[in-house]
Order: C-alpha cells, then sequence, then structure tokens
C-alpha cells in the first residue's frame, strides 16, 4: 500500500488515536449512528479547578482528524493539494461479528486543498477511483464491484431532505423509533435503517438523483465519462447516501462476495463543506478508507495465503558455528536480501524443516569446512539442487 501511494504522490499523516469529541458530531453527524451509537466517549479529567472536563472520543473514522489537522495547522496555505494517507486503528461500538469490529484497522487517503488547486474538479474523483481499481487488482482481489453514486450539494440536500420529510409523514408512524426521530431531525438518515420491516417503505421514498442541480449534474457526468475512459467498470447505486453526513456528490463503495453481509471492502466520497463546517478555510475534498480487516476476509475467500516469504535460511551446523552464521546473515541482508537464521543446536533435519516453514527459497549451510573454504553448501528449496558458492557471489547469487 505504502508503494502505491507514493506512485500516486500520497504521503503520510498521523493523527491523534482520540479526539476532541465534538470533531466528530460536527462533521460526522449527530444523526448518524457512528455518532449516536457508536463512540467510545470518556469525560477527561480537568487539569486544574479553574478548568472544565473534557469530552474524548477514540477515533471512529479518520476524515475528520485530517481536516482538523488540515485546519489547524494551515496546510492549505501552501496553495496546492494535500494528498495524504493514513494506515491505522479506529473504534466503533458495534455488535462484533464476521467483518465487523470494534477495533478495526483502515487504510485511507484523503485529497484536499483550496478550490484554486483543482480539489474540486471531477478528475480527482476520478483519479482516486483509478487507484482504488490498482490497488485492489495489485493485492490480487478478484470480482470487485465498484457502487457508484452522487448525492449532490448542499442545496440538494435541502431540497431532498425535505422531498424525504414529505413522503415520510404519512407512513413514519408505521416506521421504528429510530426512524421517526430521524424523519423531523436528519431524514436522510432513516435510509441507513436495517429493521426488516421498515425496508418496504423505504425502496418507496424518492432517491437523490431526482434531486441533484445542474453542475452537480455535470460533475457526476465527467467523473462517469473518466471512468469509462480508463476502462474503470461500475454500477450506478442510487440507494447508496453512506452512513456519514459530510459527504456531497460523489459517494462509492467497492464491495466484494466473499464478505457476507458486510460486503463493504471500501468507502469513501467528496466532502467539499467539511472544511468549512469545522470553521476552516473553503477547502473541498475527497477520500476514502478501505477496512484492512475486510480486505483480507476477501482475499481469504479466494483462498490467497498471506506471502511470508524469505530468500535465505542460513543455518549453523555444528559447536561454535552461531558466530560464524550470524557474520553471514549480517551480510546478506546488509547485501538486501531477506533472511533468516538458525541455531547451531539444530540437528541439520530441523533446520530444514525451519526453512521450510518460513518459505524460503534457498538453505544455506555453515559448517566448519565451509568456514575453512569461505564457501558455503546452497540448497534451492524447491528444485533440490545443491551447489557451492564462494562468499564474495553468494549475495548476488541468491539474487538471481
Ligand atoms: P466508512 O464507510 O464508515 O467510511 O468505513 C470505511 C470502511 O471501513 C468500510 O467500508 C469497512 O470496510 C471498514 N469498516 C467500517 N466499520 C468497520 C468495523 N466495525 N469493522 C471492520 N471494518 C469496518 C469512513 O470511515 C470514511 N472516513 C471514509 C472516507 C474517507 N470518506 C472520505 N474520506
Amino acid at each position: 500500500m505504502r508503494d502505491i501511494f507514493a506512485r500516486y504522490n500520497y504521503h503520510e499523516i498521523r493523527t491523534p488515536i482520540f479526539e476532541d469529541t465534538a470533531l466528530f458530531s460536527r462533521s460526522v453527524g449527530e444523526e448518524t449512528d457512528i455518532v449516536s451509537k457508536e463512540m467510545f466517549t470518556w469525560e477527561d479529567k480537568a487539569r486544574a479547578q479553574s478548568e472544565k472536563a473534557q469530552s474524548l472520543t477514540l477515533r471512529p473514522e479518520n476524515t475528520a482528524g485530517v481536516v482538523r489537522a488540515y485546519i489547524e495547522h494551515r496546510l492549505g496555505d501552501k496553495g496546492t493539494l494535500q494528498k495524504l494517507y493514513y494506515i491505522g486503528p479506529q473504534f466503533r461500538r458495534e455488535r462484533p461479528q464476521k467483518g465487523r469490529y470494534r477495533q478495526f484497522y483502515q487504510i485511507g487517503a484523503e485529497i484536499i486543498g483550496p478550490p484554486s488547486a483543482g480539489s474540486e474538479s471531477p478528475a480527482r474523483d476520478a483519479e482516486v477511483l483509478e487507484m482504488l481499481a490498482t490497488i485492489l487488482d495489485e493485492v490480487g482481489l478478484r470480482d470487485w464491484n465498484l457502487q457508484l453514486n452522487s448525492v449532490g450539494c448542499a442545496e440538494d440536500r435541502a431540497r431532498y431532505n425535505q422531498a424525504l420529510r414529505e413522503a415520510l409523514q404519512p407512513v413514519v408512524h408505521q416506521m421504528c423509533a429510530d426512524c421517526q426521530r430521524r424523519a423531523e431531525t436528519n431524514p436522510l438518515r432513516v435510509l441507513d435503517c436495517k429493521h426488516p420491516e421498515d425496508q418496504p417503505i423505504i425502496e418507496k421514498l424518492p432517491k437523490i438523483g431526482e434531486y441533484l442541480d445542474e453542475p452537480c449534474r455535470q460533475h457526476f457526468a465527467e467523473v462517469r465519462a473518466m471512468l469509462d475512459a480508463v476502462g474503470v467498470p461500475y454500477s450506478i447505486n442510487e440507494r447508496m447516501v453512506r452512513g456519514l453526513d459530510y459527504y456531497t456528490r460523489t459517494t462509492f463503495e467497492f464491495t466484494h462476495g466473499g464478505l457476507g453481509a458486510q460486503s463493504a471492502v471500501l468507502g469513501g466520497g467528496r466532502y467539499d463543506g467539511l472544511s468549512e463546517s469545522l470553521d476552516g478555510p473553503k477547502a473541498p475534498g475527497i477520500g476514502f478508507a478501505i477496512g484492512e480487516d475486510r480486505l483480507i476476509l476477501a482475499l481469504q475467500s479466494q483462498g490467497e495465503q498471506p506471502a511470508t516469504k524469505i530468500q535465505a535460511f542460513v543455518a549453523p551446523l555444528g559447536a561454535g558455528m552461531n558466530q560464524h552464521a550470524l557474520k553471514l546473515a549480517r551480510e546478506l541482508r546488509r547485501a538486501g536480501i531477506d533472511s533468516d537464521l538458525g541455531d547451531e543446536n539444530f540437528r541439520l533435519k530441523k533446520s530444514f524443516e525451519l526453512a521450510e516453514k518460513a518459505g524460503a527459497q534457498f538453505i544455506v549451510i555453515v559448517g566448519e569446512n565451509e568456514v575453512a573454504a569461505d564457501q558455503f553448501a546452497v540448497k534451492n528449496l524447491a528444485t533440490g539442487e545443491q551447489v557451492t558458492v564462494a562468499r564474495a557471489d553468494l549475495s548476488a547469487y541468491l539474487r538471481k
């Protein structure tokens, strides 16, 4: 992941594991499941009597922390796009099940900057989605599905919310308590409801696509045209509004069939008004977060094994050989050969077993005769071929 991020000119940002509670309620939104039910929040002790206790929260997601850092450290003053990635734990109080944990790991990125740097352009959306398709292809995930939607701008959302309110009015009394409250406070969040009895009603509600204004329609059309041009396949899912309030325009999820109910490997979207809503400058942005746990589950569902291969296993043979083996392993490792090291107390058979378990390509024997001659027995564990190689040639031989 780090290699791919470097190839696309992203740099790492590390934000704190916990933040001021208000940061999440203001950005993710009071009525979302995350803020209303799932945050691990506590009251921190005041240091002095004159101070008030502060409410802190383990981060449930990382976009809010990145945008806070962008504002606090005036990253926009550079006038360029900030392309920032993060890898780390997030926390949500959910009912644990396959693919859903209370501490989980996200690999995410955000592109954010002043409009003059091109942060609003549909080219950013397409670049992000193309990178995600490349990431999933390169890690070997097959048959992923990109679901795409546009949730419009703030004005579109206001009109859509009004339409939802009106459509819900005659039916909302049949729905769950959360829906009844949200129909008043934030009707869009009614669409997140998981109650099976409420689904037939939700199915009939108006769709956001009908409420997009012309600039938003145009933006979405340009994103789709670029994806078509580079050959990234997607399907439009007008029901996907995502469970966080800060989204505007493009939203997306990549799903995979091997995951069961929690089918989203990753999710993201654009958040053009988020910085301003946190009292920052105008700084449109777009980003995503991959659920690392789910990515691994999806790869395992394809029968993929984690790669734990090394090039060489250095096996000391007989008393006094540990120091010679360590010296040789040191030379190999400094020459960039991934190596592991045995112990002089191991019999040869055990060294071979360990080398195979470590997925080594070669075993290098360091015995008294080898040390005296300054050349080593090297066995290819896949083919069984054994040769003798002089110390000076060893790293080149193993690399080849
Ligand atoms: P999210 O959809 O809430 O978006 O989470 C992104 C991904 O994190 C999900 O698709 C899923 O793979 C994983 N995930 C979420 N909750 C859990 C859990 N309890 N256990 C395991 N995996 C989980 C966000 O967090 C946004 N901040 C993404 C974003 C970045 N949007 C713009 N920039």
